[in-house]
């Protein structure tokens, strides 16, 4: 069937075509996961990705970074902005110092200051395997486009839609391997602009290039 293809598909084009190279990619430590998507929340790769390893390198560990004095850490963090976002991981690495050990359930990980259901769902496949799917700009574009559902993705009927298909598309076995496949393959194939669709593997059962709409969907409704 169309899901079944689209998950295979999915799967075979991250095995043979993905070259994309992010310094968090396959990580399995929850602690550098939750940094990376922190900083990815609202900064684009190629500029978070210096941030991400200079974190790294002055915190090794998310009990050095509990430690750390706040204004150094706000130093670090400079130039990205929105610094509630660095304010509320410091909050929450104290909590997780306090308490012995990163947390390794989603509800666990979900309770976390600054962390909502897609960056608990990206930790909770990407460092344990845990069958959560995420749903960030990218995958809520190659769902639309393939799927065809016009269903705004900024309303609550949309996100309730799009969570549930996400979530019965997802490999429960593979849920790291294609969460990041899927983000992936949004962010070099199935692009806002210029969507690869010619050379697609996915084309022949795409509702939105087969109908000529990769220009019109996702949908967002007009706020
Ligand atoms: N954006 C946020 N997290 C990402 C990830 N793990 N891979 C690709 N893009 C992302």
């Amino acid at each position: 069937d169309t899901k079944r293809f689209f998950t295979d598909r999915i799967l075979t084009w991250n095995r043979s075509h993905n070259d994309r190279t992010m310094p968090w990619k396959n990580e399995k430590n929850p602690y550098f996961i939750w940094l990376s998507e922190i900083i990815l929340q609202q900064t684009r790769v190629e500029q978070g990705r210096p941030y991400y390893e200079r974190f790294i390198a002055a915190y090794p560990t998310v009990n050095d970074l509990a430690k750390a004095p706040e204004e150094e850490v706000f130093r670090l963090w400079q130039g990205l902005g929105y610094y509630a976002r660095c304010k509320n991981m410091l909050a929450a690495a104290r909590s997780i110092a306090h308490s012995g050990k990163f947390p390794d359930t989603y509800e666990g990980i979900a309770a976390l200051k600054g962390v909502g259901a897609y960056t608990a769902a990206a930790i909770a496949s990407f460092a344990y395997n845990l069958p959560h799917a995420v749903l960030d700009g990218n995958v809520y574009r190659v769902l639309a486009r393939y799927f065809g559902i016009d269903t705004p993705i900024d309303t609550t009927a949309g996100k309730k839609r799009f969570t549930f298909l996400a979530n019965d598309l997802l490999p429960k076995n593979q849920a790291g391997i294609y969460n990041q496949a899927i983000m992936d393959f949004g962010a070099v194939v199935c692009k806002p602009q210029q969507p690869l669709c010619k050379t697609c593997t996915l084309s022949p059962h795409c509702e939105a290039f087969q109908k000529g709409l990769t220009d019109l969907v996702p949908v967002k409704s007009k706020k």
